[in-house]
């Protein structure tokens, strides 16, 4: 299965990826995850991407491609992936698809996460994440066993820093102007399905698994 989660932030495109990770075996490729590893890590890469993502800025188109690019070349993505938050932009999905070409892979489908601006604040504000190993959780709509502990690893949960909310509006913005015509693009392709975002997360798990041919 080669497949994108498309979605504002905050739509469920991380929560559903690890799911779909578990239900087909095939790697989560999260760009977000990514930068914020190279920005822990100091590396040159994540010195040129701090600053673009504390201001909820993106990060430049020829940055993205390259970790994608380098990302899908590795074995574990021969069986299939989910990209989660890439592509952003007309021109990383033009990139998208001349590497692809390149391996000699087709995209399957495009899952389009449809949620209302209001929900995605609640959630994007009620966001604790595991700095150790991923997982993600909500302090209302997905909350982890023990407060504040990540049920997987035991690590300590955090917010992200750009879950605040002058930076989530700036995110939403950034996401309507540059993303949102992805729509259209993988839409006019023939690879688009959209899944109503807006109901629990269980119940956005098994429409995915729908409009993906899956039977929950
Ligand atoms: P990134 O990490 O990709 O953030 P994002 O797209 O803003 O998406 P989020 O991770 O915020 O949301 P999500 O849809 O994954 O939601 P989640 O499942 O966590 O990017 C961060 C930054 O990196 C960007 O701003 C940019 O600077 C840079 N960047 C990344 N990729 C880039 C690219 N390709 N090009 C350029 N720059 C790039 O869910 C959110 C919360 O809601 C959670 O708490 C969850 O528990 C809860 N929740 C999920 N589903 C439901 C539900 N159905 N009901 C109730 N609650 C739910
Ligand atoms: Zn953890």
């Amino acid at each position: 299965m080669k497949l994108i989660l498309l979605g504002p932030p905050g739509a469920g495109k991380g929560t559903q990826a690890q799911m779909l990770m578990e239900r087909y075996g095939i790697p989560q490729i999260s760009t977000g995850d990514m930068l914020r590893a190279a920005v822990k890590n100091g590396t040159p890469m994540g010195l040129k991407a701090k600053a673009c993502m504390e201001a909820g800025a993106l990060v430049p188109d020829a940055v993205v491609v390259g970790i994608v690019e380098e990302r899908l070349r590795q074995p574990d993505c021969d069986a299939g992936f989910i990209l989660d938050g890439f592509p952003r932009t007309l021109p990383q999905a033009d990139a998208l698809q001349a590497t692809l070409l390149a391996l000699g892979k087709e995209l399957d489908a495009v899952v389009s996460l449809e949620v209302d601006v209001d929900a995605l604040v609640e959630r994007l504000v009620g966001r604790r994440s595991c700095p150790s190993c991923g997982a993600g959780y909500h302090v209302r709509f997905d909350p982890p066993r023990h407060e504040g502990v990540c049920d997987r690893c035991g690590a300590g949960l955090i917010q992200r820093e750009d879950d605040q909310e002058t930076t989530i509006r700036n995110r939403m913005e950034v996401y309507r102007q540059q993303t949102a015509p992805l729509v259209d693009y993988y839409g006019k392709a023939g690879l688009l399905r959209s899944v109503d975002g807006m109901l629990p997360i269980s119940q956005v798990g098994q429409a995915l698994l729908a409009v993906l041919g899956s039977t929950p």
